[in-house]
């Protein structure tokens, strides 16, 4: 069994891992946005399944966090590990609340997604070599990874709410009151600016894709005050051990 991770903002590097080996590969759609990390999780309260799941970590954003969400290489991220043969994706996510009982510290499993962005390479049918192919999104994040993820956020009693519309935005920058008060009219819960296409290119290619949301911050307009970098950055820094937690134990968990 082998699972690929992406890690978003926050989620540049995994303690946990045990590498075996650093890959930098090419592929038709180019760079990856990272080095692949191949390994293994092994930590003091799962010794016996040391060594169970193989995990391939890429960094989203960069070693150095300075790719923008506009600028990733999605289909390169997402091609690499189809290339790594993994079996399902588990992506991490920061995320603004919308709704307001998803509030900053907690983990969303989104059900559904709202794509809000334009201009990126979204697509791997885009005319050129592969075949026009129009995939079924209905359900854009799979089930069994989802319910891993609930099952496990819940057995480490983690804060997680089970579902919940994901509003991808263009960014970097952060939305107007407007924008966010439009998205909530939609039916938005969550909203973050790397959801998109990263989900839709996975179900191209056929890979179990869920994503896990840290939520960070009240999106803009929710709260008397603006969006205050540093209160999201504390959040990043209390809550993504949490995070890593619990991708160990849905890795070590797995069949
Ligand atoms: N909006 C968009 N993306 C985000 C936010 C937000 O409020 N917080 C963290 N990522």
């Amino acid at each position: 069994m082998k699972i690929g991770i992406i890690g978003g903002s926050g989620l540049t590097d995994f303690n946990e891992l045990h590498v075996q080996q650093r890959l930098t590969p090419t592929t038709v759609w180019g760079e990856p946005s990272s080095p692949l990390i191949v390994g293994t999780f092994h930590t003091a309260d799962t010794p016996s399944a040391f060594e169970k799941t193989e995990v391939v970590f890429i960094a989203r954003h960069g070693e150095e966090h300075r790719i923008p969400p506009h600028k990733v290489n999605y289909r390169a991220n997402i091609a690499a590990l189809r290339d790594q043969q993994v079996s399902a994706i588990y992506a991490v996510n920061v995320v603004g609340g919308i709704n307001m009982e998803m509030c900053p510290g907690d983990v969303v499993i989104p059900d559904q997604i709202i794509d809000y962005t334009w201009g990126r390479e979204h697509t791997y049918s885009d005319g050129s070599d592969a075949p026009l192919e129009h995939v079924d999104f209905t359900n854009p994040y799979d089930n069994s990874l989802k319910d891993a993820l609930l099952h496990q956020a819940i057995s480490l009693s983690l804060p997680v709410h089970a579902g919940g519309v994901y509003g991808a935005t263009q960014g970097p920058r952060l939305e107007t009151a407007a924008e966010i008060a439009r998205m909530e009219r939609d039916g938005c819960d969550i909203v973050g600016m790397t959801g998109m296409p990263e989900a839709a290119l996975a179900r191209e290619l056929n890979i179990p894709y869920a994503s896990l949301a840290l939520v960070v911050n009240m999106a803009a307009g929710l709260c008397d005050s603006e969006i205050s970098m540093e209160q999201i950055q504390q959040i990043i820094d209390e809550r993504m051990a949490d995070i890593r937690r619990l991708l160990v134990a849905v890795a070590n968990n797995m069949g």
